[in-house]
């Protein structure tokens, strides 16, 4: 090789990119050592051994080089790459070289493996909508708490005068003017009746700021650092007896050996209402399955343990996924308040995990508790 040459090729294999060039006929004429190591090529390989056998993985490269007319600025391809557990993507720009007017031009595939960045991005904007969801469902619990507060007032009043009409009323029924006239006697009857309807619609109401409160101002957790296979085990066996789950089948598969510090009523509380949630989506005759994984949090790279609770039922509709956690987001109607969820949510987040949710509709929902795993020694209750 003319010493010219060697010194080109030297250089082009020393470059951080990979680099392809392809001749007009479209044999490969150069391949440097970055293209040969990161698309799994022995550092051996050679132009000429491509042009001989091109591996199949790497076909739909050559085609889209084979069929490219003009420059690309910048794109990308996936390739499924050798030993490599999921599909790679590279970012590359193709830049046609006319060195002599005479001739046709080369074509020089330049590419970085950009497989990780993705990665890495999708992982940023994942943080960052968790941050942004818990700010949101922050700014919304203080101006419920605010709401709930007022709504506490009146209505004690309100259940307080329910109360003191129908002692009135009560006593009314026994006086013998009452007694003697049929008529009068009928509108206490039905004075009774709607003052009864009063007392149903404001412990209705009652219930539901009980919920604002809960929501808006969680109480302070007790944790303590339990196995978690217990704790949910347990739980499970107190859904299973639980009326509401009598024709729902709630069942545990595998084991953690972790432990985490927790809240047990509370995480009790969340596991209610997912698999409440559930039972709902499949009309009270689906079922969930309950199973752990272990990863490391992103954030930190402290070892977390993730319990998913996976139901059967028609899934949720991508439309809605970005309000679920939204206190009062229901699709339920008059049957649901929606604030199953975003309690849920703060609670976890009060345990210093996340809640999050994977869900393709047609095919059931995974919601998935992810817990700081405890490496302090176990207390005993
Ligand atoms: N497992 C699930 N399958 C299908 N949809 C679900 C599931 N879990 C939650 N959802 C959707 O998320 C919405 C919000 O749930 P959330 O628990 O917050 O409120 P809700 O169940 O409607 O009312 P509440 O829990 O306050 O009684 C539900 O109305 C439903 O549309
Ligand atoms: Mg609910």
């Amino acid at each position: 090789m003319q010493p010219e040459l060697l010194m080109m090729d030297n250089l082009l294999d020393i470059l951080p990119s990979g680099m392809i060039f392809m001749q007009a006929d479209g044999s490969i004429l150069k391949i440097n050592a970055k293209a040969r190591d990161a698309l799994g090529l022995s550092p051996s390989v050679q132009a000429c051994d491509l042009n001989r056998t091109m591996p199949d993985y790497l076909l739909p490269l050559l085609k889209l080089m084979e069929q490219a007319t003009e420059d690309i600025q910048r794109a990308e391809i996936s390739l499924n790459l050798p030993a490599r557990p999921e599909e790679s993507t590279l970012g590359f720009s193709l830049k046609f070289l006319r060195p002599d007017h005479s001739q046709p031009p080369l074509k020089i595939f330049t590419f970085t493996d950009i497989t990780q960045v993705q990665k890495d991005q999708l992982a940023m904007e994942k943080i960052k909508d968790e941050l942004n969801q818990s700010k949101k469902l922050a700014s919304i619990g203080t101006m419920i708490a605010g709401v709930a507060h007022e709504m506490n007032n009146p209505l004690t009043g309100i259940s307080m005068s329910a109360s003191l009409l129908k002692m009135n009323l009560e006593r009314l029924k026994t006086l013998p003017e009452a007694q003697e006239s049929p008529k009068v006697a009928d509108s206490i009857e039905k004075g009774l009746l709607e003052i009864q309807k009063i007392t149903r619609a404001s412990e209705k109401a009652a219930v539901l700021v009980n919920d604002l409160l809960a929501y808006s101002k969680p109480s302070q957790l007790v944790l303590v650092a339990l196995p978690l296979q217990a704790v949910v085990s347990d739980i499970v066996n107190a859904l299973k007896s639980h009326p509401h789950f009598s024709q729902f089948g709630i069942e545990i598969q595998g084991e953690t050996p972790h432990r985490v510090r927790c809240d047990r009523i509370k995480l009790e509380q969340v596991f209610y209402n997912l698999v409440k949630n559930a039972c709902d989506a499949t009309d009270g005759k689906g079922q969930v399955t309950i199973f752990f994984s272990e990863s490391q949090n992103p954030k930190d790279g402290t070892l977390q343990v993730t319990t998913h609770v996976k139901d059967n039922g028609p899934g949720i509709d991508k439309s809605v996924m970005s309000q679920i956690f939204d206190p009062f987001f229901t699709t339920k109607g008059h049957n649901g308040v929606g604030l199953g969820l975003s309690i849920s949510y703060r609670t976890v987040e009060q345990h210093g995990g996340l809640l999050s949710v994977d869900s393709v509709k047609w095919q059931g929902t995974e919601f998935k508790i992810t817990l700081p795993v405890c490496e302090e020694p176990l207390y005993l209750e």
